[in-house]
């Protein structure tokens, strides 16, 4: 048994990793400040004892370091971050703080409670608008185009000079699209949402043609789980996703076919771009994470597909 601090823990993926972890027999503490997770994921676990939930904000590094004084864990998974990127486009300082601030708040634990393993969730949006390039770990000069991406670069940048000075062992997965239970924002939920309102029309950011891979949630833990059992010293980077991508327009027909709604008309907003900031394509190379033995089950199709099936089953 491990005992583990999962940072963001009642958002969506820190959701479901702590399911699997506590299945696997860890001893789990979960930290978030419900700013996107919510009070309904972190209850979800309360009846087992291996199970301890705080709310805090992680961002205040002292309060953080006070909280855990005297707690060593065998683990840190990071997973706090401001997810939303189109809101951390308002406003520069929500990435700062959330982003990248309770990353340095994670790294400062570690040194100062002398933890040596962490799982980092890094993301596609560190490579910036890469214009359909096969996209491998190596590549350089790496020029992230929203504050979300230039927080998590940061972060990583940070993650591996505390590496190098206090000998840690890490694990980064530069994750694509996630979707599956427990999602609480994205596109699938934004379709859904018009479509209630009006299930004639659907709107649509951009012209459709975005191309991103979407993987489901059960394969991304999967694999965070299988990565991080035994990690050597240093710091390990990994694109992780799938073979195949899904266009926005696509994941409309999918919307519309699994819920139900007939002969809507698409009103596309027009522009390559959902937002400033967003990037339209990226294709990963996989290589790196095939050669462990892992590969995604389900396609990205195949993971829209169930997101919507199970966005089904909540509404109705
Ligand atoms: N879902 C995706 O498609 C995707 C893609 C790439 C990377 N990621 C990364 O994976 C991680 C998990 O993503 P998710 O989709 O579960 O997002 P999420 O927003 O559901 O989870 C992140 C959690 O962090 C919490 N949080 C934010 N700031 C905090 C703070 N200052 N103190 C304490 N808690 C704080 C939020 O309340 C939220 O519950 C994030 O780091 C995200 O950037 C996600």
């Amino acid at each position: 048994m491990k005992k583990v601090l999962v940072t963001g823990g009642a958002g969506f993926i820190g959701t479901n990793l702590i399911k699997k972890l506590l299945a696997d027999g860890n001893e789990v503490y979960s930290v978030d400040n419900f700013t996107i997770g919510t009070p309904e994921h972190a209850a979800l676990f309360k009846d087992n004892n291996n199970y301890h939930f705080i709310e805090l904000n992680i961002d205040n590094t002292e309060e953080f370091l006070m909280k855990f004084k005297d707690v060593n864990f065998d683990m840190v998974y990071h997973l706090a971050a401001n997810s939303d990127i189109q809101k951390g486009g308002q406003d520069p300082r929500v990435d700062y703080r959330d982003t990248f601030s309770t990353t340095r708040s994670v790294l400062e634990l570690m040194r100062q409670n002398d933890i040596k393993k962490l799982f980092f969730a890094s993301t596609s949006a560190v490579y910036g608008d890469m214009s359909g390039e096969l996209i491998t770990e190596n590549i350089g000069n790496l020029k992230p185009i929203s504050y979300y991406g230039g927080a998590k670069f940061a972060s990583e940048g940070y993650i591996s000079a505390y590496t190098f000075m206090n000998d840690l062992s890490v694990v980064v997965f530069r994750f694509p699209n996630v979707i599956g239970p427990c999602l609480t924002h994205g596109v699938i939920h934004d379709f859904v949402k018009k479509l209630k309102s009006d299930p004639n029309k659907l709107e649509i950011l951009g012209d459709g043609h975005q191309t991103k891979p979407y993987i489901y949630v059960d394969d991304l833990v999967d694999v965070i789980v299988k990565m991080t059992e035994n990690i050597p010293k240093g710091m390990g980077i990994y694109n992780i996703g799938v073979d195949s991508a899904t266009s926005v327009t696509k994941i409309a027909d999918i919307v519309c076919d699994v819920l139900g709604y007939k002969g809507v008309t698409y009103k596309y907003t027009g522009g390559n771009v959902g937002w400033k900031g967003d990037v339209p394509k990226f294709q990963y190379n996989l290589d790196k994470i095939h050669k462990t033995g892992w590969r995604a089950k389900y396609s990205s199709d195949e993971a829209v597909r169930k997101t919507c099936e199970w966005v089904k089953e909540q509404v109705l």
